[in-house]
């Protein structure tokens, strides 16, 4: 299909927007306002248009290591709830790199993310030294270090005025002479500082960014949806193989009702993508290792629903987005966030259903062992009794799961 790119960036970017609110407690626009400072640097520098858009895209990204590597170093606690502090870690520009290996670039850059923080002068986390750092990394970490320096969104002369002897003083020191013009160039436009604000960065940043499409096929669009599957699944360490294992149950399902290929493959991207509106759920809410409130809970119920606000904008992904998003409504109504019923809902979407409940059952989760195939069933079967399930998809995951287990 004919992927336009910046319908997919900017779904993305609204999933990491909820990562960094989580890790920050705060909608930070981090990412975007990075790449907002990074595109219009780069545009001064008379880059091309596709390489435009990969700074954007990569500028955007660039912190998307944050959330597994707290998560792994358990950091996301309160006293770490700091961009400045978290970004001190090396590791978060390796995790970054290898997390973006399939995402759909126009220009043939390496290591952008690897390198966003080094310095000029060579004391960066990997000591590259002036132009060794690739001109985009540099570009990213002029932003990045304004952006995590400054109060960017109060924006007021004195602050201006900060920004500016800021990167006077790091001439040669974090950046080269080539950027720092650039940037004094780029703060000449007098809408610059403003479109920084809370209120203009989205519609700012979307507009400066050149549109381009990809002819992609259905298993190239995999290849990046399944590496969201996997800042997805590490954000809570009850869940850390639950997307990737639905995407493989799916994928064997698919295979059992003989599904056309892209049909398969469209199936196998709405179960990587499934969660991604629990992006928008705090930790502290999908982590608790108590009973829910109901206030907690109606929080959960919302995940679904982001999934779709994420998705839907993206042409193309119409089924996926349906298939995604329908993965907690039930037959008889009794589902979430819609309430929708048997009527509404296509094979897929029941399918999608069921193999989310399956897999989640099956699963190891921290406090507990996986269940096996037959308790799992057992518990399936009983929703399928009680009109919640479709009975024929059920008898069909027992059939062709218990061979498997
Ligand atoms: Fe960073
Ligand atoms: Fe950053
Ligand atoms: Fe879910
Ligand atoms: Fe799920």
């Amino acid at each position: 299909m004919l992927f336009r790119l910046n319908e997919f960036l900017m779904a993305v970017s609204f999933a990491l927007d909820f990562v960094e609110m989580d890790i920050l407690g705060m909608a930070s626009n981090h990412g975007k306002r990075t790449a907002y400072i990074s595109i219009s640097i780069a545009k001064e520098m008379r880059l091309s248009s596709e390489e435009l858009h990969d700074v954007a895209a990569l500028a955007m990204l660039h912190d998307n290591g944050l959330s597994e590597y707290s998560l792994h170093e358990k950091l996301a606690t309160k006293e770490l709830k700091n961009v400045a502090l978290l970004e001190g870690v090396k590791e978060h520009c390796t995790i970054g790199e290898r997390n973006i290996k399939n995402y759909p670039l126009l220009t043939n850059v390496k290591n952008i993310i690897k390198y966003h923080h080094e310095r000029y002068d060579g004391t960066g986390f990997f000591n590259l030294r002036g132009e060794e750092i690739p001109l985009m990394s540099q570009i990213i970490a002029i932003a990045d270090a304004l952006e995590k320096t400054f109060d960017l969104q109060n924006n007021n002369h004195d602050m201006q005025n900060k920004v500016c002897e800021f990167v006077r003083n790091q001439e040669n020191v974090s950046f080269s002479s080539r950027i720092v013009k650039a940037f004094f160039k780029v703060t000449e436009d007098k809408m610059f500082w403003m479109n920084l604000e809370n209120g203009f960065i989205s519609i700012a940043l979307e507009k400066r960014i050149p549109k381009h499409s990809l002819e992609l096929s259905f298993e190239e669009i995999h290849g990046i949806t399944n590496v969201l599957s996997k800042i997805i699944d590490s954000k809570s360490s009850y869940t850390q193989r639950h997307s990737q294992g639905l995407s493989e149950k799916a994928a064997i399902m698919a295979d059992f009702y003989n599904l056309e290929k892209e049909e398969k493959m469209k199936l196998i991207i709405a179960a990587d993508l499934h969660d991604i509106g629990k992006l928008a759920v705090p930790n502290d809410v999908l982590d608790k290792p108590d009973k829910l409130s109901d206030e907690e809970f109606k929080i959960i119920m919302k995940h679904p629903e982001y999934t779709r606000l994420a998705l839907q904008e993206i042409k193309g992904f119409e089924d996926i987005t349906e298939w995604a998003s329908n993965h907690h409504e039930k037959l008889n109504g009794k589902g979430y966030p819609r309430g929708m019923t048997e009527k509404e809902l296509d094979f897929n979407s029941r399918l999608m259903t069921c193999l989310d409940i399956y897999q989640a059952l099956t699963e190891e989760r921290p406090y507990r062992e996986g269940l096996s195939h037959e308790k799992a069933m057992e518990i399936l079967k009983s929703m399928m009794e009680n009109g919640f399930i479709d009975t024929k998809i059920t008898k069909d995951i027992d059939y062709v799961f218990s061979k498997l287990s």
